[in-house]
């Protein structure tokens, strides 16, 4: 019973006869002809079943299946102008694999709490199903980008015994007789990697016990780091630049009926491969949030509002740079220029979708390394193989972090990132 053709490939089978297996979506009969929509996985296409050119019995079956049957349908791939597909199937028989009752989502509105409590059926959906193939897209863009550019793959662990992001948001779980803390980042281990292969990145999940309930927070979030020796803030900018390109470029190329699915504007999506982004400092920031009447003072962290505020002065993602050092984590690195600020940067997206890229030059002199961890109070013997590589061959070196449920969000237009993954975690969400 394996499957020989998809429906991803079925417009070059126009005019022969094929077997598809799938699932009917939705079966409308009307006396002598009824139709199907039906999914294999690649795609969604509508089979019309007729009693010329089906038995009685293979008619009858397929007129009354019930939503998410699954089936066997045989028929002729024909050309349509009504399916987006530009094709549909005239089906001469069909077999049931097996029965379904009661599907719980019906084509009707459902809630959003409801959905989520099916979500191991809801990502059988449409649009589900065009948001997580572009999320496919994505990561295969990103693996590519940097497979291309001679980055190895080092993965981190999961497991860790020390906090990366600060310690508010760390989950902690039971290790033997101890205690371990589920990665924030995979930052640290990069930098050991970045110094054993020049260029090195992992991609993986990350934790944030943070009890926040916004459209832009996972407590699970998928996190590609890379992390490169004899780099510096600028070419970090580069990399991340030519990354975010990368993405664009192909869901742009790969993706367009999935986009029309989503009725998202692309024009946004398009500029993105125009040019460079625009660079501008955290004071150049501070400046456009108090000219639009915001009361944000130099030194305070940005709020989802006030990225948002700043993005929307810009078509392209806009890169920040320049943080006060004081609010960012102890590893980054001040600007010799400036103390008081740190050689660090994020891109915000465009259309108010804020964060997705948060790095920078990291310290890589040993004695304020170590003078950055006292000051954090964090204790230098869990840091000690992190204090390691400013004594064994310490080089400059940066790296970022690019987060996908928020990538996906932004190049989809969604509102909120509960949809850009299959199983998405939140503070009130373990299940399914
Ligand atoms: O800015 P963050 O916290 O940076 C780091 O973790 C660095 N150690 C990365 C590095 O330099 N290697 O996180 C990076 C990105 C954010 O820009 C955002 O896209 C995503 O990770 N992110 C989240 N996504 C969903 N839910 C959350 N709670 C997220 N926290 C961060
Ligand atoms: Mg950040």
């Amino acid at each position: 019973m394996l499957p020989k053709v998809y429906i991803r490939h079925l417009s070059e089978k126009i005019g022969s006869e094929v077997t598809l297996f799938g699932w009917a979506s939705r079966v409308r009969a009307s006396g002598k002809v009824c139709f199907m929509q039906f999914r294999d996985g690649t795609g969604f296409i509508q089979v019309v079943g007729t009693v010329q050119e089906m038995s009685e019995k293979d008619f009858e079956l397929m007129s009354h299946l019930a939503q998410e049957s699954a089936v066997q349908v045989t028929g002729k791939v024909v050309e349509s102008d009504k399916s987006p597909l530009g094709i549909e199937i005239l089906a001469t028989g069909i077999v049931l694999v097996s029965a379904t009752q009661n599907y719980p989502l019906t084509p009707k509105e459902h809630g959003t709490d409801f959905l989520m409590d099916h979500r191991h059926l809801w990502i059988r959906g449409q649009r589900q199903q065009a948001i997580l193939t572009i999320r496919h897209h994505i990561v295969s863009a990103i693996r590519t980008y940097f497979d291309d550019a001679d980055f190895t793959l080092v993965d981190a662990p999961i497991f860790t015994p020390n906090e990366c992001e600060g310690s508010g948001t760390l989950f902690s779980t039971e290790y033997f007789d101890g205690t371990a803390y589920l990665s924030q980042s995979g930052q640290l281990y990069m930098e050991a990697a970045c110094e054993a292969f020049g260029r090195a990145y992992c991609f993986g999940p990350a934790f944030r016990a943070e009890n926040s309930n916004t459209r832009r927070h996972l407590t699970e979030f998928w996190m590609v780091e890379p992390e490169v020796a004899f780099m510096d803030l600028d070419g970090d900018m580069e990399l991340a630049e030519g990354l975010i390109q990368a993405i664009v470029r192909r869901v742009l190329e790969r993706c367009p009926g999935e986009l029309k699915l989503l009725n998202r504007d692309v024009t946004f999506l398009e500029s993105v491969l125009a040019g460079p982004f625009p660079r501008i400092s955290y004071t150049e920031a501070v400046e456009i949030l108090q000219k639009s009447g915001s009361p944000f003072t130099w030194g305070d962290d940005f709020g989802a509002a006030d990225e948002t505020i700043i993005s929307e002065q810009f078509r392209q993602p806009v890169i920040v740079y320049g943080y006060p050092r004081e609010i960012k984590p102890f590893y980054m690195k001040r600007d010799p220029k400036n103390p008081e600020v740190a050689l660090n940067m994020d891109i915000l997206a465009p259309e108010g979708y804020g964060e997705i890229v948060g790095g920078g030059q990291r310290e890589d002199d040993l004695k304020t390394l170590e003078a950055a961890i006292g000051h954090e109070n964090l204790d230098p013997e869990l840091y000690s193989w992190y204090s390691d590589l400013r004594r064994y061959g310490s080089v400059p070196h940066a790296g970022f972090g690019l987060g996908i449920e928020r990538t996906v969000a932004w190049v989809c237009g969604l509102s909120h990132v509960r949809e850009t993954g299959a199983f998405p975690r939140f503070p009130n969400r373990l299940k399914p």
